[in-house]
């Protein structure tokens, strides 16, 4: 399969067509001597800095463009992304077919709400629906996977008549009041904020004991991300799904899976319970979704959507014309390249190699999401494949890199990586 070699830039760094081109994404014609692209780059970070709320600690790159696996910074390097604009690049960045859908749209109708209905939208729901499980294929689409998670939680509710919700102690749901109330992972919890977590239970992630403990008469939902990624890649132990899957059955709780990282192919099917042969009662999703434009797309069983009325949920922005062309377009692209199976194979190959790599003592993961385990800290390894022409994530244990590539990513350019941590750790 050669998904994105249609799109995806010739490899070579710094060549002065890349610095033209960076030059003109930036919106200018400037000097592109190395010495003043350098002056510029720190000139956008200072700026950014100076008004942006100091809120994310980023990587020293101001990146100005993006074709397949690959993106440009300002000053013409060129980077292999295996960090996928943090999980979001789903079909390789700047697909030809994404950015047709998306101009297309934008130059007919940008935006109008749900008050109306729309082709795009009507397009969007049921190629984005198809791709779910049956029985699983009403949707609500909103904007991130904070929305999504507070949207299926309150849906549960509603459903059950019941309020408390039991999470897992390694899980992440966003940042708004609503979706850190149940996310687990310690460091995003403030005693200073009134988040709300009273009727929140937390278990660790593939204890099932602990979880049957704490599935009371009063449990609306069991939330969970399949594979925890920003706690720490790891997937339970065979069985633990289905017994999740039969535990919710039994004391009335919905199954709610977080697929907002391990959705839309990501782990090799186009949602991780299909893979392991259990059906959720709701699935969020968000990132990957719509290629890049912001979208989160809440699933829904379909007994539960019929008990849903009018107002009882809403945004302004949620399935807009632009985020469905983006929606439509990615669904059609997975689809036509076959990308859950390369995300399937690529991960299968990556895992194999990169254990044969002295310093690698484990790998864990499904398809694309895959947590890297080092013998020592991993950020100066990240630091050095950086350097190396290279950018993976971080993790919340020390000794972990995170891999969460665009799913176009070839055999080459999985290669060039195994390479590049064999030199740095050996
Ligand atoms: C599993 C998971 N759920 C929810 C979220 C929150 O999504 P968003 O940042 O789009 O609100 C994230 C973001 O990283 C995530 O990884």
């Amino acid at each position: 399969m050669d998904a994105s070699a249609s799109h995806r830039p010739s490899s070579g760094r710094d060549s002065s067509q890349d610095r033209a081109r960076a030059s003109h994404a930036t919106g200018a014609s400037r000097d592109s001597r190395p010495e003043a692209l350098a002056a510029l780059a720190d000139e956008l970070m200072q700026r950014e800095d100076h008004w942006q709320l100091a809120t994310y600690s980023k990587i020293p790159l101001v990146l100005v463009e993006g074709r397949g696996c690959w993106v440009t910074d300002v000053q013409g390097r060129r980077f292999l992304d295996l960090y996928g604009g943090h999980c979001v690049a789903s079909v390789g960045h700047c697909h030809p077919r994404l950015v047709q859908a998306v101009q297309d749209q934008a130059a007919r109708l940008l935006f109008y709400s749900n008050a109306v209905y729309s082709d795009v939208r009507a397009e969007a729901a049921e190629k984005v629906a198809s791709l779910a499980p049956e029985g699983l294929r009403r949707v609500f689409f909103c904007n991130s996977g904070s929305e999504a998670n507070e949207t299926a939680l309150k849906i549960a509710r509603r459903h059950t008549g019941r309020r408390r919700i039991v999470a897992m102690r390694e899980g992440f749901h966003g940042r708004t009041l609503g979706s850190l109330a149940v996310t687990g992972l310690p460091g995003y919890l403030d005693p200073s904020w009134p988040v709300p977590t009273d009727d929140t239970t937390w278990v660790p992630y593939g204890d099932v004991e602990a979880l049957d403990a704490a599935l009371g008469d009063d449990v609306a939902a069991v939330l969970l991300e399949p594979i925890p990624s920003m706690g720490g890649v790891q997937v339970a132990a065979p069985g633990y799904f289905e017994r999740l899957r039969e535990s919710c059955g039994a004391r009335g709780a919905l199954l709610v899976f977080d697929e907002v990282q391990t959705g839309f192919g990501r782990t090799g099917t186009p949602f991780f319970g299909e893979g392991v042969g259990v059906v959720p009662d709701l699935i969020t999703a968000a990132k990957g979704a719509a290629g890049g434009v912001p979208a989160g797309v809440v699933f829904v069983r379909e007994d539960v959507a019929a008990g849903i009325g009018s107002g009882e949920q809403g945004t302004t922005f949620g399935g807009g014309p632009l985020a469905c062309a983006a929606l439509a377009a990615t669904a059609d692209i997975l689809r036509d390249e076959g990308l859950c199976a390369n995300a399937a194979a690529q991960g299968a190959w990556l895992t194999d190699e990169l254990l044969r790599v002295p310093g690698v003592r484990a790998v864990h993961g499904r398809g694309l999401l895959l947590g890297v385990d080092l013998d020592r800290d991993a950020k100066p390894v990240i630091a050095a494949l950086r350097e190396a022409g290279i950018l993976v994530g971080s993790s919340k244990p020390k000794a972990q890199m995170r891999l969460l590539p665009p799913l176009v990513l070839e055999r080459e350019e999985a290669g060039l990586f195994v390479d590049a941590l064999r030199a740095i750790l050996t």
